[in-house]
């Protein structure tokens, strides 16, 4: 027979590690063969000695009244020892496996303590199996060999594999274990230790441990079974937690659903508005936040990320991520390596948490104790979303036989469900909705169907459930995309759908009774604008609308759903134009369409005036000084914006211009221009009635010189020429330099200016040939005297 002693000190010492002498206490350094010691794996060897004994530590070193995880034999001779770790060989692994019988991983290494005990030889090896290990003793002659492992106290008194008492000279035994929560466990254990609680361990036969029990969000089904679900459902107003428990939003904002402190980058939110009342909140979209994308789930199966919209099928989509698909049910969004899913299909949203998805789960779906406000995020809602709304009561709806069908709950095929599912908050959140909200746009099928959906999750499947309430599990409004004023809903007669306008935006309207906004003056166009849904709501068919010209149709945007009409200077659309004192103005009207075919109508007629208006500049307002020859005036009374601006130059090119401060040589020639931008000049032309100079800024001060008057120049004043005046958006005109007998030297230019439209209308005035009559007493010139001009003017 092969000695063993003999057979295993033929195993060739690991290369490059030296064998260890040690004599006093030592920390042995194994990490190059670490021992997995009944389940916990160790690098180091903690060896010391008393008179009697030798104790090797895995953890620390012996201390009697604490004692740790050791191997603990008779101590040897002038108390020395000799450690080696040995290289793994298919020979001795088949040989410990043999002897053993119950290790399956292949070896590794091993440690191999030598020591003399009186005349006995005694080797120790400790072998590395991976997740097992195996202890062998030999001892060559017959000595009191006494060797024992042991694990820390703790441990012991629960401890299934016992203090292990070695004696036999030639046994090999097997380490190998698992440990939890203070016990250890043989490989090969299962212990199902209340299937109320549902918690497990099991030590596989390879001593790798698994432990189950329900995680903070699963389900224990009382057999032992954790089911993996934990269901959270937002519908209408109502958000029912993780736990069953159950809150109601009343404003319009943005809430966190579901956020953990273990994904700081992961964020689900619901959006909630507004439909056909002001005081009741739905919830109307779904957002993901993943890695700073948000995607957005919204009505109608829309779903959006970041700013473009994904087209989605029934095979999934992996999107930063999140895996994305679509059916006639809705959206579903799962984050596969957490196990949750969020499904939306318009109306409801169901956040399911299939495995633990770490230490808690925080938003409106994990604690419904938390504060509201703490779980509003206001980068995602509109700044005034927290006001309330308060609406007369709907006197139609018949409270108690709304409570009646959201009692089927508590039915046969729901019954079913109900030990699973505490039907009670869906039965409330019910109620709550439909006694005061009108049960139309599907909504008298949503808490049934969202009660459904979350027994689903239980393997319930309701038989029956659909037939018995005359529902769909089919998503309503699927693929009608309405915008953000909108949301979809019902027609009441034909049962179709369409998109509505939501009460709080269409109530702006209501309130003066229109059909749209003011209308937009720009860029020499007119474009009122009309809202779709309230069209819509009217029975107004927006392509049977026109202007004066029935050839100039709305336009409708396929986003906004709004209706534009226009006009503009090319366009007129039949504008009609008329003047007062201030303004010129430009008037349509959309009206609806006549067929000559219709003898009657029972459709609204549409008569919509609407107008864009230029102002006339007017002299009675305030004059001021200008200081910059480039500062100009806005006027933005009316609705078209103009601007007018005055400079003078000294040359009849029209390119030096005089400076505020230049200083001009009496009977210089100076050239005016008053002219005017953002003023189309086929539809308007500037005419200046009348300009004159005076000494003082006040522009009725005197004295007074005259320069145009009524469009023409003054004929007293032979130097001035009107160049061009009535015929385009400027104007033009010139006279010599002056001044003022006596007085101040300044001299302040005032003129006054009118708009005139130029359809049908000459707006060039009528000048006679000027009178050549000389006033020159009053225009006394001292050619010397240098002049400053002041230019004033009026508007
Ligand atoms: C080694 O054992 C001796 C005797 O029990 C003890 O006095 C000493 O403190 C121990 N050394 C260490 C490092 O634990
Ligand atoms: C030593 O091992 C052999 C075979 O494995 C066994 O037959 C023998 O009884 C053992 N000896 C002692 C003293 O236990
Ligand atoms: C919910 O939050 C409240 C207050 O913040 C806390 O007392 C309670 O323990 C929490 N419940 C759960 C299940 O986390
Ligand atoms: C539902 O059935 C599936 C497949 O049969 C199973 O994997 C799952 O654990 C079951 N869920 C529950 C909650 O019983
Ligand atoms: C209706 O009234 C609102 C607020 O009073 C105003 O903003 C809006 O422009 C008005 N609409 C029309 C078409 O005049
Ligand atoms: C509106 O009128 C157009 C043309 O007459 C027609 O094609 C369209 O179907 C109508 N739309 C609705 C909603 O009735
Ligand atoms: C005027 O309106 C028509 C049609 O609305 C458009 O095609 C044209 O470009 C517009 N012209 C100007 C000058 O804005
Ligand atoms: C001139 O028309 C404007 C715009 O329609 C109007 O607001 C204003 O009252 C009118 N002024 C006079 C004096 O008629
Ligand atoms: C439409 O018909 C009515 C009544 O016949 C008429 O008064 C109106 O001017 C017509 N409108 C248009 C745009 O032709
Ligand atoms: C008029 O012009 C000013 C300055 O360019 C601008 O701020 C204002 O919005 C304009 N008004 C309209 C009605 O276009």
């Amino acid at each position: 027979m092969l000695c063993p002693l003999l057979f295993l000190s033929a195993f060739i010492v690991l290369a490059g590690a030296q064998q260890q002498t040690v004599t006093q206490p030592s920390v042995v350094d194994i990490s190059s063969c670490p021992i997995t010691y009944y389940g916990q794996k160790y690098g180091k060897l903690y060896v010391n000695f008393t008179r009697r004994d030798i104790m090797m530590c895995f953890d620390k070193f012996y201390d009697p009244r604490n004692e740790g995880d050791c191997i603990m034999g008779s101590s040897p001779d002038k108390r020395r020892a000799y450690f080696n770790i040995v290289q793994a060989n298919s020979v001795l692994e088949r040989w410990v496996k043999i002897k053993t019988q119950t290790i399956q991983n292949s070896l590794r290494c091993s440690v191999q303590i030598t020591m003399q005990i009186g005349s006995s030889s005694i080797s120790l090896h400790l072998f590395n199996f991976g997740t097992e290990a195996a202890m062998f003793l030999e001892a060559d002659g017959i000595g009191l060999v006494a060797f024992y492992t042991r694990v820390s106290d703790v441990l012991i008194n629960k401890v299934e594999v016992n203090n292990i008492v070695y004696k036999s000279q030639n046994d090999t035994i097997d380490i190998s274990g698992c440990r939890h929560s203070d016990t250890v466990y043989k490989p090969g254990t299962v212990v199902n230790s209340d299937p109320q609680i549902c918690s497990s361990v099991t030590c596989s036969e390879t001593a790798t441990l698994q432990t189950s029990g329900c995680g903070p969000l699963e389900h224990c089904q009382g057999n032992g079974i954790c089911v993996l679900a934990s269901t959270c459902t937002v519908t209408g107003p109502t958000v029912i937690d993780v736990q069953g428990h159950m809150n109601s939003i009343q404003d319009h904002c943005a809430y966190s659903l579901f956020s953990t402190p273990s994904l700081p980058d992961f964020l689900v939110l619901g959006n909630f508005r507004d439909r056909r009342r002001k005081d009741v909140s739905f919830l109307d979209s779904v957002t993901l936040r993943v890695d700073g994308h948000d995607i957005h789930l919204e009505q109608g199966g829309r779903v959006q990320l970041d700013d473009s919209t994904l087209t989605l099928s029934s095979s999934s989509q992996l999107v930063h991520g999140v895996q994305l698909s679509k059916d006639q049910t809705g959206v579903t969004a799962e984050l596969t390596n957490l196990k949750i899913s969020v499904f939306f299909d318009g109306d409801t949203a169901q956040i399911v948490l299939k495995g633990p998805a770490g230490s808690s789960v925080e938003g409106l779906c994990g604690n419904s104790s938390s504060s509201l406000s703490d779980l509003r995020l206001s980068e995602y809602s509109s700044t005034s979303c927290e006001m309330q709304y308060s609406e007369t009561a709907d006197s139609t709806i018949d409270c108690n036989s709304v409570t009646e069908r959201c009692n089927l709950l508590k039915e046969a095929p729901f019954s079913s469900c109900n030990t699973d599912i505490d039907p009670e908050p869906y039965i409330t959140a019910c109620t709550d909705t439909l006694c005061k909200y009108p049960a139309v746009d599907g909504l008298n099928c949503q808490f049934l169907k969202a009660y459904a959906r979350a027994c689903s999750q239980y393997n319930h499947t309701l038989d029956g459930w659909t037939s018995k309430t005359g529902c769909s599990s089919e998503a309503f409004c699927q693929d009608r995309t309405c915008s953000d004023h909108e949301f979809c809903g019902e027609k009441m007669v034909s049962g179709d759908t369409r998109c509505f306008c939501r009460a709080i935006f269409a109530s702006k309207y209501q309130a003066n009774n229109s059909l749209g906004d003011a209308t937009v003056c720009k860029e020499n166009s007119a474009s009122p604008t009309l809202v779709g849904c309230l069209l819509e709501d009217k029975d107004i068919n927006y392509s049977a609308l026109q202007l004066n010209d029935p050839t100039c149709r709305g336009r409708v945007d396929k986003l906004t759903h709004m209706v534009t009409f226009s006009f503009n200077s090319s366009k007129r659309c039949g504008t009609v134009v008329t003047t007062n004192n201030s303004y010129i103005i430009y008037k349509n009207t959309i009206r609806s369409q006549n067929y000559s075919s219709d003898v009657i109508t029972r459709k609204d007629q549409v008569q919509i005036d609407f107008s864009c208006v230029y102002s006339q500049p007017n002299i009675n307002t305030a004059t001021f000084r200008i200081r910059d020859w480039s500062v100009a005036q806005c006027i933005t009374s009316g609705a078209w914006n103009y601007t007018l601006t005055i400079k003078a130059y000294t040359d009849a090119g029209r390119t030096q211009l005089v400076e505020w401060n230049s200083e001009l040589q009496l009977n210089e020639k100076i050239r005016m221009v008053l002219k005017t931008d953002g003023l189309d000049g086929s539809m308007v032309s500037v005419v200046t009635d009348s300009c004159w100079a005076t000494d003082k800024a006040s522009p009725t001060s005197s004295p007074r010189h005259d320069l145009i008057i009524n469009g023409c120049a003054n004929p007293a004043d032979p130097t001035v020429q009107v160049e061009e005046n009535g015929l385009a958006t400027s104007t033009y005109f010139s006279f010599n330099m002056f001044r003022f007998t006596g007085g101040s030297s300044d001299i302040f230019l005032h003129c006054q200016l009118h708009l005139c439209p130029k359809q049908g209308n000459n707006c060039i005035p009528t000048c006679n040939t000027p009178a050549r009559v000389r006033r020159s007493a009053s225009l006394a010139y001292e050619p010397e005297a240098p002049a400053f001009i002041s230019v004033s003017w009026t508007y």
